[in-house]
């Protein structure tokens, strides 16, 4: 038993030792989304969606959950918002050119209909996506990407 108690004392030091370690967050003031909507004009509903699934790994703003100032669950969750503005940063639509927006929206119908987004750990606390969710942004994602016109 000794040895139990020893290895629980020594993972609550851990534990607490951690929670000094702290995360830069990804939160600024104001979520720039100017550039996005002047160009792919998305409508209230895609808006609202955008908003509800998307907008907390893949802008410059993050909503954080409580839980998300608990080392480790920080670390995972930021290693979520970091890698997914990385790949696909909606603030940033303006540093984009209009093959690489075009090349995006196509990766985001892919990653919709293969139901990778959003991240199955982010669903179980937020709420899954719901299926005419899904299709509503295929189907902006598509006129938008018409509207580009770009050679396929
Ligand atoms: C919990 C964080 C999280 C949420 C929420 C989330 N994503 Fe992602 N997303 C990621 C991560 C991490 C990656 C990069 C790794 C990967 O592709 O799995 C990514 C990658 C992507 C990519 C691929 C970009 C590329 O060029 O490869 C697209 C497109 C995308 N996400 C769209 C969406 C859409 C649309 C939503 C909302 C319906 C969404 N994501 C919700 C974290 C998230």
């Amino acid at each position: 038993m000794k040895i139990v108690k020893k290895i629980l004392v020594t993972l609550l030091i851990v534990f607490v030792l951690i929670q000094f370690y702290r995360l830069e967050k990804n939160n600024t003031d104001y979520r720039e989304l100017t550039a996005f909507v002047d160009d792919t004009k998305p409508s209230e509903e895609v808006k609202a969606i955008l908003e509800k699934h998307c907008y907390d790994c893949h802008s410059n703003k993050t909503n954080y959950p409580w839980y998300s100032e608990i080392a480790p669950v920080s670390f995972w969750i930021g290693h979520h918002v970091e890698e997914g503005n990385e790949h696909f940063n909606l603030s940033k639509w303006d540093n984009y050119k209009t093959k690489k927006r075009d090349h995006k929206l196509d990766e985001l119908i892919e990653e919709i209909e293969e139901g990778k987004m959003p991240l199955n750990s982010y669903t179980w606390l937020h709420g899954s996506i719901t299926e005419e969710e899904k299709e509503s942004l295929i189907t902006w994602a598509k006129e938008v990407r018409a509207g580009y016109n770009l050679e396929k």
